[in-house]
Order: C-alpha cells, then structure tokens, then sequence
C-alpha cells in the first residue's frame, strides 16, 4: 500500500555580505533566489530516494528529518540549485522535506518551527554553522542576520552556545545580481572548520572575521539606500577579506576578476572554496560572457521569491519522472 504524494520546494540563496563571520555571531545579508529544490514524499512499504533503497547513513539530513518516521517512504527530489555550491542546497532541500514531512503527517508547520527543524538537520550534517541558510531557505526574499534596524521585522532569533542570531526581514532591492559557478564542488562543513582553527590560533583571524562585520553592517546601509557602487566596492573588500581567511581559491578569483570590469563589486558566495561567486552589476550579458569565458557558469539571479511552501499535487507519480539534478550533499 502507498499512500498519496506530499510535495513541497525551497529556495536556494546567495550570501550578499557576511558569511563565515555570521558563525560567530556577526552581521550578515542574504538573498533567497529563484531556483528551487522540490520533495515529495509518500507512505510505502519500503523506504527509497529517487526511485533506489535509502542508505540514511549516507543520508544525514534525511536520517535527522525522519527521526520521528517509523514506517516507510518514497521521496522524490529534484533540485536546480547546484549542490556544494554556495547556494544553500542542503538548507533547501531540508526545509522543503520538513515542509512535505509535516503535511504528510496532517500537521501544520509555522516557519520558526520549520527554521528550527532545517537547522537542526544542517547541524546534524555538518556539526556547526549558522541559521542563516536554513532561515533564507524558509523565509524566502531577504534576511538580516544581527543587523540593528528598528525599521525591519524580526522574524526569529536563535541561540546556540554563546551565539545568538537575531534573524530580521529585508526589502529585496531592485539591483542585478549575476552568479558564476565555478563547477567545484565544496562541502560547507570542511570550510568552517578551517576557518574556526584558523580563528583558534589568530587573533589576526579574528580581527578579520570582526572586519567582515564591519563591512557589512555598511553594506546594509548601502543596500537601503540603493547605493549599488558603495555596496560593490564592501562586496570586492568582502572578497579580499574572505580570501585572507583561506575560503577562496583560484578559480573563485578568477571569475571575481573577470567579473570586476563591468560590475560595481564581486565577491564568493557561500562556504567557498570552489562553488560559486556574485557581481553586482548593470550589464549582467558582459558579466556573463566573462564569466563563461573563464570557465564558469553564469546566471542571472531574480531575487524577490517566496520560501519553503507545499506545491501543488504533481498530476503523475514523480517517481515516473527520473530526476535531473539529485542534490548530494
Ligand atoms: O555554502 P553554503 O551555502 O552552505 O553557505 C554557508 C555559509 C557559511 O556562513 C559559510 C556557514 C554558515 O553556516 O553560516
């Protein structure tokens, strides 16, 4: 016996300024973005992802999100958002499994619960972080992350050891973003880690994660007053500072570089260390020959979009539909 399908999607996102430092608690800017990973579950006899036998040892965050799961389920993904990329693939897919997990169960999820479960999922996957993946996935358009602002909403604040992340709402502003995937695979977690030894034995590493904040918290201000060269040029410095935290690499530079001509700023996105960059720009067609013309794959981001939210039955049974793009984390 199976029982019906339950699907819901998530965005990914690309970090604006902040990330590595939003870690320890410091400012960050994130934009949810309009490539989407779907899930859909149902009850089953057996217990299988994509058509094939689960292994949830090699699954964390469907081990963790399917904790409370005592009986077998198909689930189905399929995801436009690059995996180990910088774009929060593994925060989507666990918000729009979370989402379909609890619909399936009749229940009813608000988006700090959802917050809460696609964090834990992301911890239980790599060990550490922030919230700020799992609460751009979730909440969709734009968040602050420990930005004071009395003009902007608190959506959730969350606490973990001595860090505390007060998650805010962000007007996504009218501005071009052009993404360039450099096709290089990088976990987060190894990322993390190395900035955290790094941050153990510097005081220097610590100084400059401090900076990033600084950094940030003038490029919020830019952001709101839509002053595009002020925001590239702390983006490009963003750059400069996560390169000397040992998160970029050559062919991150290299996309930075081709992008800078034409754009008011550039800078990696996410863990780094391979995946993905970001230029700020009004000429997204030469930002994106540049990047393609060094390799990369670029695209151009429409940001705006809505969060984690239940789809529409699929008319076939997904599993019919051999997935293109199967997230591995
Ligand atoms: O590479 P992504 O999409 O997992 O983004 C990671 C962002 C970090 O700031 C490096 C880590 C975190 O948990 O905030």
């Amino acid at each position: 016996m199976t029982g019906e399908w339950f699907t819901a999607s998530a965005p990914g996102k690309f970090v604006i300024l902040g990330e590595h430092a939003v870690v320890y608690g410091k400012p960050a800017v994130v934009v949810a973005v309009d490539r989407r990973i779907t899930c859909s579950v149902r009850r089953s006899r057996k217990n299988t992802l994509n058509g094939e036998h689960i292994d949830f040892n090699k699954q964390p965050h469907f081990r963790y999100l399917t904790r409370d799961t005592h009986y077998g389920m198909d689930y189905v993904t399929n995801s436009q958002i690059p995996p180990g990329s910088g774009m929060g693939s593994s925060a989507a897919l666990s918000a729009a499994l979370a989402l379909a997990l609890s619909n399936e169960r009749g229940g009813y999820m608000t988006e700090r619960e959802l917050v809460d479960e696609a964090y834990g999922a992301e911890l239980y996957a790599q060990g550490s972080g922030s919230p700020m993946d799992a609460s751009a996935c979730v909440h969709g358009k734009g968040v602050a992350i420990n930005i004071p602002d009395a003009g902007s909403k608190e959506l959730w604040t969350i606490s973990r050891g001595d860090r505390t992340w007060r998650v805010t709402d962000v007007d996504v502003p009218d501005m071009t973003f052009v993404i360039g995937n450099t096709g290089i695979k990088a976990p987060t977690g190894p990322q993390v880690d190395k900035v955290r030894r790094y941050t153990e034995k510097s005081h220097f590493a610590m100084d400059v994660v401090d900076e990033i904040g600084s950094v940030t918290l003038e490029g919020y201000d830019a952001l709101h007053r839509n002053d595009v060269e002020t925001l590239g040029r702390l983006m490009t410095h963003d750059h400069k500072l996560l390169s000397i935290l040992g998160v970029s690499c050559n062919e991150l530079n290299k996309l930075v570089r081709a992008a800078l001509p034409y754009s008011y700023g550039a800078k990696l996105t996410g863990s780094g260390g391979g995946g993905c960059m970001v230029a700020l720009t009004d000429e997204p067609e030469k930002v994106c020959e540049a990047i393609s013309a060094r390799g990369g794959t670029p695209y151009v981001v429409q940001t705006g979009v809505e969060g984690a939210r239940m789809e529409l039955q699929p008319s076939n049974d997904p599993l019919l539909e051999i997935p293109m793009d199967y997230p591995r984390m």
